[in-house]
């Protein structure tokens, strides 16, 4: 079972790209006939200059999921749930796939944008795209180091691909994305020592407040879950973007994990409270303005996706060897063959 490359080191450049795909059996043929090539269009892409760390993750949406693959679905894939009160929303927008291309070129980037979107063609429909960029030492435009305490190796592993508790998806992922707008200016009207208990962290040296300082409200405080004594982790990857022109100023939370209840838990404690009215003050300077759920399957179930929708949408790994027709497998079943030899049990 391979997943996609969802854990890569923050790079120079990236791209959020998310489509609706357009009504009709042929759009959906045409958004399938993409899942086995999207590697080699990565590779093909990528091989130009190595030195990039080219990568793109596909995700899949909730209703998208019905009308590309049917059933079996994934176990906790449903729409992103909206969270509103009083001032504060976490708004649900629309999206059937997106696309998380990275890699430290962003005209990279681009050229596997565009030949992502050539195949596509009039199948699909672009929602939103964000081009985001590395803002000095991977900091956000709020002046702080983002993402020094996303998990790595192992730890990155087990937070993020689903093993024994959905095996029929098994090194696969879910994603929620949302795009916040920030208000600069009220952020730079409050103190350092302000921002910094918003935060949780230092801004300059990026250390973690004493929890004798930090308060209960703080950003890293709220989005710490610990269940049965064990922290749930996620892996974020969140985009840095503006267009001061136009007073824009941005960032893109993109956050992965083998269950969304964890990310959902963070949004809970981020927008409602902890105890609620203990909310995160990030939230008084930036506003959510999409927020999206999507399912990110593995390699391996992507390569065995066939164009035609006849029957069950995807093919057995015997039947694809057996079956050069490419013919769906005959016993209905997803049969992306043993899950085993992915080690992701905690
Ligand atoms: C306005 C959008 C956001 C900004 C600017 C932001 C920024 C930051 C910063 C600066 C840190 C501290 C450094 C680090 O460990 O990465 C952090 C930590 C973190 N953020 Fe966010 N974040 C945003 C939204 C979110 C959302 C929506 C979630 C989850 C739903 C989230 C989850 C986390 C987690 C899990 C940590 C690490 C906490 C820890 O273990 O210390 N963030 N974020």
């Amino acid at each position: 079972m391979v997943p996609q490359q969802v854990i890569q080191p923050l790079r120079r450049a990236a791209i959020f790209l998310v489509l609706t795909i357009n009504p009709g059996p042929a759009s959906e043929d045409r958004v399938r006939s993409i899942c086995p090539e999207l590697s080699k269009i990565i590779r093909g892409v990528g091989f130009r200059e190595p030195a990039a760390q080219l990568s793109c993750v596909l995700g899949v949406g909730s209703d998208a999921w019905n009308r590309l693959f049917g059933s079996p679905r994934p176990a906790e894939l449903h729409p992103f749930a909206e969270i509103v009160t009083g001032p504060r929303r976490a708004v649900s927008t629309p999206g059937d796939l997106i696309f998380h291309i990275r890699g430290e070129r962003e005209d990279l980037c681009f050229e596997l944008e565009t030949q992502i979107m050539m195949r596509l063609g009039e199948a699909v429909s672009t929602v939103d795209e964000v081009a985001a960029f590395r803002y000095f030492d991977n900091r956000d435009l709020l002046g702080f180091v983002d993402g020094t305490e996303n998990p790595v190796e192992d730890e990155a592993t087990r937070a993020v691909f689903i093993g024994d508790e959905d095996p029929m998806f098994a090194g696969a992922t879910y994603v929620i994305v949302q795009k916040y707008l920030h208000d600069l200016a009220a952020w730079n009207a409050l103190s350092t020592e302000t921002q910094e208990k918003t935060i949780g962290r230092t801004k300059l040296s990026d250390v973690e407040l004493d929890d004798s300082v930090k308060p209960t409200s703080a950003h890293n405080a709220l989005t710490t879950i610990v269940e049965n004594g064990v922290e749930k982790k996620i892996y974020r990857a969140n985009g840095v973007f503006g267009h001061a022109g136009k007073g824009e100023f941005g960032t893109y939370f993109i956050g992965y994990a083998r269950s969304p209840r964890v990310i959902e838990q963070m949004l809970q404690n981020m927008f409602i409270g902890r105890p609620p009215g203990n909310y995160d003050r990030l939230l008084d300077v930036s506003r959510a303005t999409t927020g999206t759920l999507f399912f990110v399957p593995s390699i391996t179930f992507l390569e065995a996706v066939s164009a035609q929708a006849a029957g069950p949408a995807v093919r057995t790994e015997t039947s694809v060897e057996s079956s050069p027709s490419g013919e769906a497998a005959k016993d209905g079943s997803l049969g992306i063959g043993s899950m085993k030899g992915l080690a992701l049990d905690e």
